[in-house]
C-alpha cells in the first residue's frame, strides 16, 4: 500500500487523529492525501498531500485542519461517482473516514456500493456510533458543557432560579445524560425516554414550598427546545425561568487527555488495519483493547442505557 486518503468531520480530537494517521503512515512509508471539506471536497477533488511536518503543532487544536462541509451532492449517484473518480485519480488505495454517524454512513456506502477499501474512525460529540463506547470528541464536549454549566449554577444558586439548558446530541441523549449526571442536575430530558412535564412541575412546586428553589434542567436538542420547556414550566408553576442554549461551543475546544489518547490510538490503528487489508470496518476501543466492527453495524442506531443514568440522576438530585 503506497497511498491512502483521509477525510474528516470536525470536533475536538480530530486533528490529533489526523496527526496519528499521517505519522503512522509515514512510519510505514505510506503517503497520505488529505481530502478537504469532507465529501464535498472528495467530489470536487480538493486534495493535498500531508507530510509529517504539515501535521506538526495541531495536536491541541479543536476542529479539523482539513475543514468539513455538509454535502447534499453525495446523496446522488452522480456525486458518488465523482467522489470515486477523485480517489482513483489520486491513486488512493484506501480511505480513512473520521467522523460520526453521517460520515460513517458515507464510508459504508463507498465500501458497499463501490468497493472502496474504507476504514472508519468514530469521532462525534453525539457519541451515537453503534458498538462504540466512546467516540473521539465526546469527552471534550461533555467537559466543555460542564464548564459552562458550573458557571450557570453560580447564578442559578445565587438567584434561586430555574435554568433550562439545551445541549446538542442530534437524536441521541448521551451528551445530555452525561452532562446531567456529572453536572448534578435535577432533570434530564432525552429522546430515548418519555417525559411528563406536569409531574416535573409538581416536583418543582413542592420543592419550592420546602425551600428548594434552584433547578437545572438539561434538554437534549433531539427531545425538545429549551425555550418551549421553560415557557411551559412558567405557565404551570408561575415561577421564573431562564434558558441557555449551549450550541456549537460543545463541538470546539482543545481536546481533553482522553480524546487525545483515543485519537492517537484509533488513528494509528486505522492505518495498521488498512495496511493489513481489512476494509469496510470501524476501529473501536473497548476496555483498552483495539479492535474493529463492521461499518454495517456501526451505522445502525445506538441504544443508550438511559435508565441507569436516569436513576442515579434522580437519587443524587
Ligand atoms: O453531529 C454533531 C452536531 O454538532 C450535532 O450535535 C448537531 O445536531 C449538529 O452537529 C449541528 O450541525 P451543524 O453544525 O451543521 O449545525
Amino acid at each position: 500500500m503506497k497511498r491512502i486518503g483521509i477525510l474528516t468531520r470536525d470536533c475536538a480530537g480530530i486533528n490529533a487523529c489526523i496527526r496519528a494517521v499521517v505519522r503512522t503512515a509515514s512510519f510505514y512509508n505510506i503517503e497520505v492525501v488529505g481530502i478537504f471539506r469532507g465529501y464535498e471536497g472528495l467530489i470536487r477533488g480538493e486534495t493535498k498531500v500531508l507530510t509529517r511536518r504539515s501535521v506538526s503543532g495541531i495536536i491541541s487544536l479543536g476542529g479539523s485542519i482539513l475543514k468539513t462541509a455538509r454535502c447534499k451532492a453525495f446523496f446522488t449517484s452522480q456525486g458518488q461517482l465523482r467522489a470515486v473518480k477523485t480517489l482513483k485519480e489520486n491513486n488512493i488505495e484506501g480511505l480513512i473516514v473520521i467522523g460520526g454517524n453521517g460520515s460513517l454512513r458515507g464510508a459504508y456506502l463507498l465500501f458497499e456500493e463501490y468497493g472502496i477499501p474504507v476504514v472508519g474512525v468514530p469521532a462525534t460529540i453525539d457519541n451515537d456510533v453503534n458498538g462504540v463506547d466512546l467516540a473521539i470528541g465526546a469527552d471534550t464536549a461533555v467537559n466543555v458543557a460542564l464548564d459552562a454549566l458550573d458557571k450557570i449554577r453560580d447564578t442559578a444558586t445565587s438567584l434561586e432560579r430555574i435554568f433550562v439548558v439545551e445541549v446538542m446530541g442530534r437524536d441521541c441523549g448521551w451528551l445530555a445524560l452525561e452532562v446531567g449526571l456529572a453536572g448534578g442536575c435535577e432533570e434530564v430530558l432525552v429522546p430515548e425516554r418519555d417525559f411528563d412535564i406536569s409531574k416535573m412541575c409538581e416536583e418543582i412546586t413542592e420543592g419550592n414550598v420546602k425551600g428548594k428553589r434552584s433547578w437545572i434542567i438539561i434538554v437534549a436538542e433531539g427531545k425538545a427546545r429549551a425555550a418551549d420547556i421553560a415557557n411551559k414550566i412558567t405557565e404551570i408553576t408561575g415561577l421564573e425561568t431562564r434558558v441557555v442554549v449551549l450550541g456549537h461551543i460543545q463541538r470546539g475546544g482543545s481536546p481533553t487527555r482522553t480524546d487525545r489518547i483515543l485519537a492517537a490510538q484509533l488513528g494509528s490503528y486505522a492505518v495498521e488495519i488498512l495496511k493489513r487489508g481489512e476494509k469496510g470496518v470501524c476501529v473501536v476501543q473497548k476496555e483498552g483493547i483495539l479492535s474493529t466492527i463492521p461499518l454495517r453495524e456501526a451505522v445502525k442506531p445506538k441504544e443508550i442505557k438511559v435508565d441507569n443514568y436516569y436513576r442515579l440522576i434522580k437519587i443524587l438530585m
